[in-house]
Order: C-alpha cells, then sequence, then structure tokens
C-alpha cells in the first residue's frame, strides 16, 4: 500500500520532504499547503500535487493518509493534534513541539485514534549513526558504560530569526541541533529514566534561548552522558557522539560523515581499530552539496514510516522520542536559561 501525504509547509524542510517522499517508492505526495500560496503552488506543481485551500482542509482530504508538519515549531502541537484527530498519521519535524504540555497534547491525540505519530529525527537515518548502532547491537564494545555527545554551530547561521524566538522555538540550541542530538543520545542510552541541565546565553543573549545548553541524562541501569549543544561553535557543524563500553568506544561524527571502533578482547588487552568513511555518501555531498545527504536520511525515515503503518517494527523516531527529547530540553531551560522578559541589552 502506498502512503498518501499532505504536507504542511512548503518552506525548505517541505522541499526537502517533498523530493523525499517523491523519492521513496511506498510514499507519494498528494497534496500541499503553506500561508504563502506562490511556495505551495510552485511545490505542487513540481510534483503534480494539488493545493489546499489551507491546512485545516489538507488533514480533512480522504485522499491523505499521513500529514508531514514543516512548519515553524509553535505550529507543531496545534497542526498534530488535528491531523491525528482527523485520522491522519504525521510525522512532524523537530522539536515535537516547544515544551512537555505541548507534547503530552499530541501524544494524547495520538492515543485518541490510534494512528503513529512520528518525530522527524532524520539523524537516525544517516550512515555513520546506523553504523554505530550496527555495531553497538553487535557487542563489539561490550556492555555500554557511558556516553558522550556534542553539536555545535554558529548561530548566524540560523536560517530565520524565529529559530532564535523564544515564542516560536520555546528555547535554544537544546530545541535546534540539540534536538537531535539529545534523541540519538537518548536512542543508544536506551530507557532515559533521569535529565537534569543547565542553558548559557551569555554570548548571543536571545531572551529565553540558551545558546549553550548541557545536559547530563541517566537510564534505568545507571549508565550516564552528557549532552552539549552549541549556537558558538567557531568550526563548521560539527556532530559527534561517543559511546563507551566495557571493551572498546564507537565515534559516530555526521559532519562529516565518519563512524570509529576502537574494541579490545578483554578489558585493558591490545586494542584494534577501523573507521568507515563512506565515500559515497561523501561523493554525493561533494557533487549535489548536503541536501542530498538529507533527503537520503528523510527517504529512509519515510520507508520506516510506512513500514511501520504496516505493523513492522523500525528505528523511527515516535512521538514519544520527540517528547522525552523535549522534557530533557526542557531540564536545562527550568534551571537557569534567562526568563523570556530578560531583555536584551540595546
Ligand atoms: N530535520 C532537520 O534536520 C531540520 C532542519 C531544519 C529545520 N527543521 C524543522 O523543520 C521545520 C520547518 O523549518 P524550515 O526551515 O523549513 O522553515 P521555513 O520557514 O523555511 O518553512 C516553514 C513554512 O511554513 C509555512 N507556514 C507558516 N505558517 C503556516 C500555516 N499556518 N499554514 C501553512 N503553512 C505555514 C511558512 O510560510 C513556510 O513556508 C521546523 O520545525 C524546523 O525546526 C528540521
Amino acid at each position: 500500500m502506498t502512503l498518501r501525504f499532505g504536507i504542511i509547509g512548503c518552506g525548505d524542510i517541505g522541499q526537502l520532504r517533498a523530493e523525499a517522499i517523491h523519492a521513496t517508492p511506498s510514499t507519494t505526495l498528494t497534496a500541499v499547503s503553506d500561508v504563502d500560496s506562490n511556495r505551495a503552488a510552485s511545490l505542487a506543481s513540481s510534483y503534480s500535487a494539488q493545493v489546499a485551500s489551507d491546512w485545516h482542509e489538507l488533514v480533512r482530504r480522504d485522499d491523505v493518509d499521513a500529514m508531514l508538519v514543516c512548519t515553524p515549531p509553535s505550529l507543531h502541537a496545534q497542526m498534530c493534534t488535528e491531523a491525528l484527530d482527523a485520522h491522519k498519521h504525521v510525522l512532524c519535524e523537530k522539536p515535537l513541539a516547544r515544551n512537555p504540555v505541548e507534547c503530552r497534547a499530541i501524544l494524547d491525540a495520538a492515543q485518541r485514534s490510534g494512528c503513529i505519530v512520528a518525530t522527524g529525527f532524520n539523524y537516525r537515518f544517516y550512515p555513520s549513526i546506523m553504523k554505530a548502532r550496527q555495531l553497538l547491537d553487535s557487542g563489539i564494545i561490550g556492555k555500554l558504560d557511558h556516553i558522550r555527545s556534542y553539536t555545535g554551530y554558529m548561530a548566524t547561521a540560523h536560517s530565520h530569526p524565529w529559530m532564535h524566538e523564544f515564542e516560536t522555538m520555546g528555547g535554544g540550541s537544546l530545541r535546534d541541533n540539540g534536538i537531535h542530538l539529545i534523541d540519538l543520545t537518548c536512542y543508544f542510552l536506551g530507557d532515559v529514566a533521569h535529565a537534569q541541565g543547565l542553558g548559557s546565553n551569555a554570548v548571543w543573549q536571545f531572551d529565553g534561548c540558551e545558546d549553550n545548553g548541557f545536559l547530563l541524562l541517566k537510564n534505568k541501569a545507571g549508565n550516564i552522558a552528557t549532552v552539549q549543544a552549541s549556537w558558538t561553535e567557531w568550526r563548521g557543524y560539527r556532530l559527534l557522539i561517543e559511546l563507551y563500553g566495557h571493551l572498546g568506544c564507537i565515534r559516530a561524527s555526521c559532519f562529516p560523515m565518519w563512524t570509529q571502533v576502537i574494541w579490545s578482547d578483554k578489558l585493558g588487552g591490545k586494542t584494534q581499530r577501523k573507521r568507515h568513511l563512506f565515500p559515497y555518501t561523501h561523493l554525493m555531498e561533494h557533487l549535489r552539496s548536503y541536501r542530498w545527504v538529507v533527503v537520503q536520511s528523510f527517504i529512509h525515515e519515510l520507508d520506516s514510516l510506512a513500514r511501520a503503518v504496516r505493523g513492522e517494527e523500525t528505528q523511527l523516531a515516535i512521538g514519544h522520542d520527540g517528547a522525552l527529547a523535549i522534557e530533557a530540553a526542557h531540564a536545562a531551560s527550568e534551571n537557569d536559561t534567562p526568563p523570556p522578559e530578560s531583555k536584551r541589552p540595546s
């Protein structure tokens, strides 16, 4: 069965999502909606799709099975909830919503409808991360002990001003680039039971939005992870996650894409190491830009959603994963981020 999609929001990500839907055999694009009617018309015409008069009409259409929500985060809760109540499956872009209360409303709607809500944590489907998952599951580094993870870029690269507006985002770097990293860290750690954190906005001073967020996570077994998300990284866009086990460690980087494993047969024994470099990904990134890499991860994600709808087990991030990541991010903003009413000095 082909999953027929509607897209709400035809901006940067909506356009890449449409390209991915078109390239995924199990999915098709039926109709789109955007408050910018030119944008909607242009995207629809590229993929022979229709333009809905507004997003409320789109979620009610009988010829749509699933919605892709690609609008700014402040709109996610309302759009996801209404789509789920209209018995549509939903893949919502990250962050799932601005805060735990909005996430809860989405999860409740999913439960009411019996439909799937997935969170757009496409980094799970990057080659270096899939390799890390495979290596960890193979047992090569023994039992997982702890995780260290970092992501950062400079806020000057924000593609929209709303990315550092509290009203739209609900917070700063931990809800932006950091939300992918929180999800990856939880994905590898498993059974996260505790989160605490701190945030600082001393550099950019965006009201209510940390430019550096720091988290400590702990799972039910007592394994600990550290997470840092930054908007003050001077060396391009970086994401590195390091998984430490009793017999070795796995390091996975997304920018650039590589995975390294160092392991030993016994604690304190002679080590071996191997690096996976993903030459095809590097070549295509060079020829077609990073957008190609993103679209490939979206294709994996969409295929996983189509399989999840058929009842198969997948690595797809569901709504609970999106809510867990926001709860963790919230732990930092609750503690230390200056409240939104504190004004930036003029
Ligand atoms: N998965 C990733 O790696 C990734 C990367 C970047 C952004 N994102 C997420 O994707 C989402 C969209 O980001 P973007 O960069 O594409 O933003 P964008 O501003 O380029 O696109 C958003 C679109 O939504 C439209 N929109 C706004 N209100 C609407 C409404 N009421 N009805 C219909 N359309 C409406 C806007 O007109 C715009 O075209 C955000 O949640 C963002 O965090 C995810």
